[in-house]
């Protein structure tokens, strides 16, 4: 991990030095219930190419990290339904949403999503075929992206895939706008990363096998699959 601590001291902290998880937390408990609005205008098409890229399939044991309020969490169980689907997120009422949705949807399914911090995974080394993880990273400082991004591999069998999702900052106009958003609402908006992540977790000890751009409405986002 030496390369990955080496590769994240050299990120300029875009005016957001820390995490702010707390303020994070709060928003996105705020907004459980009218999340799903957002996910469908802006998110599912990449949902669907990462279930198609991503290599998941049933009998896995997957997890996904930062479920939100669970759209690309019922994806996964859908695929994955003789496996088992793990989800987290730091908002406990985005995490019992998509647990109690999971469950509706999917009784017999072995599905479980709970309330946990990306950065301190509770789970054991090398206990997941795959590890999907969907708009995330902006929120993050970029210490804690370095943090969570060694939970992706420490918590990965060798050879597993890790599926991230980033805001794609291909657009200059989508930018400036985003720009402004996230001085405006850092908490809920973070700021792009996409453009510095791929070398991140290579230096993470990952291989990128898959790089694909999707758009939906203006809204741009980057799909990486890379191999541990
Ligand atoms: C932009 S939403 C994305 C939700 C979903 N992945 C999607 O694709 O629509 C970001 C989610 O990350 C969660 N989150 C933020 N910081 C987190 C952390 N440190 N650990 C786990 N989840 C976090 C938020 O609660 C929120 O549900």
């Amino acid at each position: 991990m030496d390369k990955l601590e080496y590769s994240i001291r050299a990120w300029p902290t875009n005016g957001m030095p820390a995490t702010l998880a707390d303020r994070t937390r709060r928003v996105y408990d705020r907004l459980a219930a009218v999340y799903p609005i957002s996910t469908m205008l802006f998110h599912s098409r990449a949902h669907r190419s990462v279930v198609e890229f991503s290599g998941i399939c049933d009998g896995m044991r997957v997890l996904e990290v930062a479920t939100g309020s669970g759209e690309m969490f019922r994806r996964l169980v859908r695929a994955n339904q003789g496996g088992s689907t793990v989800g987290v997120d730091l908002s406990p009422k985005m995490a019992a949403r998509t647990q109690h949705h999971a469950r509706r949807e999917f009784p017999g399914c072995r599905a479980h999503c709970q309330a946990v911090d990306a950065r301190y995974l509770p789970f054991r080394d090398a206990s997941f075929d795959a590890v999907i993880c969907c708009y995330l990273l902006e929120l993050l400082s970029a210490e804690d992206i370095g943090r969570a991004v060694g939970e992706f591999h420490r918590v990965l069998r060798r050879n597993g895939r890790l599926a991230l999702v980033l805001i794609g900052q291909n657009t200059a106009v989508f930018n400036g706008i985003y720009r402004v958003l996230g001085k405006v609402a850092p908490a809920f908006w973070g700021r792009q990363v996409e453009e510095r992540v791929p070398d991140l977790i290579q230096a993470g000890e990952f291989e990128i096998v898959r790089d694909h751009m999707v758009r939906q409405t203006f809204y741009p986002s980057r799909v990486l699959v890379a191999r541990k």
